[in-house]
């Protein structure tokens, strides 16, 4: 999978697919990750990428010049290009899976008070990774390549997606290592019995208990 990330700020990704899971997966080719600072696309002599709302109000708004060039630019038939913004859908883990059979994602962050609404005009797909607002779409842009990556085929084993929390609208069930007894706080007894049949009705019925609990929505769905 080829992801390109269209950022005004691409230092704010710095070290961040540098550990870990995401590193593995980027050395061993199962992800390619470009970022692409979009002011290189203005035609504007004094770099601008954006300008003040019509109809007035505060802040700046993102031009559609530099955007729509660099998607162009990118863009093939196999490009999904996904719009981070708080008006978006909800990032769900549903979502990471589909968008992990992508070719190319092309995401591109926002920033400033906001953007040109006829942007949404090239994007496939806007997204909101939850109900808050934060400065620009770099994090959530780092979500979804975190998220997505994970799911890559041979990035982590098939079995920690089935226990992922989320899978069958369940959170996850808790899970304990060693010592057996830690600040006179124990493992369950049944973790311990070596009875398999019994630790999965153990993990399943906690799973729903937590959802219950958490995030009693879930259960509805
Ligand atoms: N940009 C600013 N806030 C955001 C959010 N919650 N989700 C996606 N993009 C954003």
């Amino acid at each position: 999978m080829k992801i390109d990330i269209l950022t005004l700020f691409p230092n704010m990704f710095d070290g961040v697919f540098e550990e870990s899971i995401i590193k593995r997966a980027i050395e061993e080719g199962k992800v390619e990750i470009n970022l692409v600072n979009f002011r290189e696309y203005t035609k504007d002599p004094h770099h601008k990428v954006d300008d003040t709302p019509y109809g007035g109000g505060a802040g700046m708004v993102l031009m559609c010049q530099p955007i729509f060039d660099c998607v162009n630019h990118l863009k093939t038939e196999d490009s999904t290009v996904i719009l981070l913004t708080p008006g978006g859908v909800p990032y769900k883990q549903e979502m990471a899976y589909e968008l992990s059979n992508s070719k190319h994602l092309i995401l591109i962050c926002g920033h400033y008070e906001g953007f040109d609404e006829r942007i949404k005009s090239i994007c496939d797909k806007e997204i909101s990774i939850g109900d808050y607002v934060l400065t620009g779409g770099e994090i959530p842009a780092m979500v979804l390549v975190d998220s997505i990556t994970r799911l890559l085929p041979g990035v982590i084993t098939d079995e920690s997606h089935i226990n992922d929390s989320f899978h069958d609208h369940l959170l996850d069930y808790p899970t304990y290592t060693k010592p057996r007894v830690y600040e006179g706080m124990e493992v369950p007894e049944v973790l311990v019995s070596g009875d398999h049949k019994k630790i999965e009705e153990y993990r399943k019925s906690e799973s729903i208990r937590l959802t219950k609990e958490n995030r009693p929505d879930l259960l509805e769905e």
